[in-house]
């Protein structure tokens, strides 16, 4: 992130905070680094991480595609010009509505377990998730690929489901793997794509391999590529990827600001963010670099508190701080995805507004929501 400083300033004064503030060169720097260790592969963006528009519109125009997991986020690739080839239907529980928004602008689906088979549209091109039954290095909750994990079929299955797709009339494009996300170790990869290849002799040649998303900040990209390639070419596949984290999280800022300090058995100083604005910390036990917009002199620890009448509430612990005073900006990193993709309105506390950074500009691309707009949908008749 390569926002200066008076411009952070500038863009939390005008706009308040709490708020979100994007860098577009990062944006575009991401994009570039994976396209970089992945060369040909097909590119889906997971687009759960940060459904933004104007981040969606960016990614379009670099010929990225979209992986989507409900009616809504296929709403929202349609409504940028989204559509085939550059579309997968992703989900372990599809409802109607997505086969058939996902068929009519003919997406690829993923196909999460046996009895999909028989949900499909006709004619439908689809992939099949293997649960490859390993334990990956990361929070449980963010891990997918387990044995006892709701996601994907077993390796067992995956033979017999690719027979039923062809009787069925439909395209086996072919494997997908996905294991979990924010995954550092690049060796978890290494143990999900020998499941694969262990699969090879069963299911014969096929065009697609999609390796999902789940890289973890400073993973080793090129590595990752070099093995997900190999794979790919025991298959005779072309190599497809879903990352999500990759291509926003480094772009993605939270601007917030000190309301105080007090001390307990701990330090706090208290922010105008928290848990309805970055839930990742308190969710995942996620810790997201933090720099202070002040100087004074001598620093100590400090633990991070939002606002809300919730004790799991705070953004960090043990944080090394200049002396924090009310009106101080602080900038959280790295929350570019899954910050504000997974704000709430608990408390009836408006989504902060988002700003992109671009040539030395400041573009909103969401507005600060208000009391008004979350009641909205109980005033019925209004
Ligand atoms: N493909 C599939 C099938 C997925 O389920 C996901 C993420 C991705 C790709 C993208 O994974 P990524 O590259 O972003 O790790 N809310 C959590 C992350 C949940 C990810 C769910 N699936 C967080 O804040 O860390």
């Amino acid at each position: 992130m390569s926002i200066p400083a008076d411009a952070l300033h500038a863009a939390a004064q005008q706009h308040g905070t709490p708020l979100y503030v994007y860098d577009a060169a990062e944006l575009d720097a991401s994009v570039d680094r994976v396209r970089a260790a992945f060369s040909d592969a097909r590119v889906y963006y997971a687009m759960k991480a940060n459904p933004n528009l104007s981040i969606l519109r960016r990614l379009h125009a670099q010929d990225v595609g979209f992986e989507c997991v409900s009616a809504g986020e296929i709403a929202r690739a349609a409504h940028i010009g989204a559509t085939g080839e550059h579309l997968i239907v992703n989900g372990p529980a599809k409802s109607p509505a997505e086969y058939a928004l996902g068929a009519q602008l003919g997406a690829t689906f993923i196909i999460d377990r046996e009895e999909e088979v028989a949900l499909l549209p006709p004619a439908s091109r689809a992939l099949i998730r293997v649960n490859p039954a390993l334990n990956v290095s990361t929070h449980d909750h963010l891990a997918t690929g387990a044995a006892d994990s709701k996601f994907g079929v077993t390796p067992e299955q995956a033979p017999r489901i690719i027979s039923a797709l062809r009787a069925a009339g439909h395209t086996a494009l072919g494997l997908h793997v996905h294991i979990g996300s924010a995954i550092r170790d690049a060796h978890d990869f290494t143990a999900a794509f020998a499941r694969l290849n262990d699969l090879r002799p069963h299911t014969g040649p096929l065009p697609v391999l999609d390796t999902g998303g789940g890289w973890g900040i400073g993973a080793d990209l090129p590595g990752i590529a070099r093995e997900a390639h190999a794979t790919a070419a025991t298959f005779g596949a072309r190599l497809w990827v879903e990352p999500g984290r990759s291509l926003v999280a480094t772009a993605g800022t939270l601007l917030t600001r000190v309301v105080g300090t007090k001390t307990t058995g701990r330090p706090f100083a208290l922010l105008d963010a928290g848990m309805t604005e970055l839930l990742r910390p308190m969710l995942y036990g996620a810790q997201h670099p933090v720099t202070p917009l002040w100087h004074r002199e001598g620093t100590s620890q400090w633990d991070l508190a939002g606002p809300a009448c919730e004790s799991g509430d705070l953004l960090g612990r043990d944080v090394t701080l200049p002396t924090p005073h009310p009106g101080d900006l602080l900038a959280i990193h790295e929350a570019g995805a899954y910050g504000a993709a997974m704000s709430s309105n608990y408390l009836t506390r408006p989504r902060p507004p988002e700003l992109l950074w671009e040539r030395d500009q400041w573009t909103v691309i969401r507005q600060r929501e208000t009391p008004q707009d979350i009641w909205r949908m109980e005033e019925s008749g209004e």
